[in-house]
């Protein structure tokens, strides 16, 4: 089968396709034919060697898809570094979640990482409710163009950020009431604050929660944390909520099932709708990472083998 192989890290061309055998089926496991997969920063952070977790050398990237397993439409969630940039990938059974009709094999590919790390913050930590104002930085990409929508199902007043103004009609479309660059935030003020980008950004955005309010710190596209004085927290009021999908789907696979069971519906009935920017082949895996890595993608980038 044709699969992107990674051999060592290094640029965008450093993803390469190649013919290597199917992958074997473990117990408990069932073989996805990959219709699409979705592309994650964290993907660009495993290629550039700079991911916390960095899998063993070579591998196959991409731990979304949608597919099919014996007729059935699914979304899959491969685990242990992915295998999802090919015609093929073993998937658990636990992580095989079906995939609605009105959905697209594209969409499907970018929905579970991004609706899930928007969805389960914003209900079980952030517990936002109408007329909560939610602030999101990185809104045009994955996981905001996910946490705007999220947020306005939830019956929250959305405020959407991002790095260029030409970011900023996606959140609108989607429904966010203002939308800003980065540089244009000193006066707003928000309950809670989803913050993909971390680095400095994130220093920034804790000057404007409201008291008792809360930053849900899910990525630092931007660079890492800076160091944080719990007295700071204390003085103001507010607080700093950490997500990470892939340690709770370890740790506690209940709540993240119970999360998408939640989603489905939504999705189902385009409640929420993940934002397909761009379809490229397998081939042009390294275009994918390109424009995620130049900040010059919308919404969700997917491989289509
Ligand atoms: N906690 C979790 O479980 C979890 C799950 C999925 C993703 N994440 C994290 O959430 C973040 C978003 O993931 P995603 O896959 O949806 O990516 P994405 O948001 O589509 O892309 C990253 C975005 O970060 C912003 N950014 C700011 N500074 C950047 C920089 N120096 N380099 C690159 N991008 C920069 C860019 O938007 P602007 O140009 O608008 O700033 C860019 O579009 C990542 O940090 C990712 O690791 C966390």
């Amino acid at each position: 089968m044709k699969a992107v192989v990674l051999r060592a890290t290094g640029g965008p061309e450093a993803l390469q396709l190649a013919d290597v055998p199917v992958p074997q089926v473990g117990d408990g496991h069932s073989l996805v034919r990959v219709r699409a997969a979705g592309v994650n920063f964290a993907d660009v952070l495993v290629r550039q060697g700079r991911y916390p977790e960095q899998p063993e050398l070579p591998t196959v990237l991409g731990s979304e898809v949608a597919g099919e397993v014996d007729g059935r439409r699914v979304v899959g969630l491969p685990r242990h570094g992915g295998g999802g940039y090919a015609e093929y990938v073993a998937v658990p059974d636990e992580w095989l979640l079906p995939l609605p009709d009105s959905a697209s094999f594209a969409e499907g590919a970018a929905f579970p990482l991004t609706f899930l790390t928007a969805w389960i913050p914003l209900t079980r930590q952030a517990r936002v409710r109408p007329g909560t104002t939610v602030l999101v930085l990185a809104a045009a990409g994955g996981v905001g163009s996910a946490a705007v929508q999220v947020a306005r199902a939830l019956g929250a007043r959305v405020v959407a950020a991002a790095g260029a103004e030409d970011k900023l009609d996606l959140p609108r479309e989607l429904g966010a009431e203002e939308a800003y660059t980065y540089d244009g935030l000193a006066d707003v003020r928000a309950d809670v604050v989803v913050d993909p980008v971390g680095g400095e950004h994130f220093a920034g955005v804790l000057r404007l929660v409201r008291p008792l309010g809360v930053v849900l710190a899910l990525g630092s596209a931007a660079g890492p944390w800076p160091g944080l004085d719990p007295a700071l927290l204390v003085g103001r009021n507010v607080g700093v909520q950490g997500f990470y999908l892939g340690r709770l789907m370890r740790l506690d696979p209940g709540v993240v099932r119970a999360a998408f069971e939640e989603l489905l519906p939504l999705w189902e009935r385009g409640a929420l709708r993940p934002v397909v920017g761009t379809e490229l082949p397998l081939a042009r895996a390294g275009e994918a990472h390109a424009l995620i890595e130049q900040r010059r993608h919308r919404g969700k980038v997917v491989l289509v083998p």
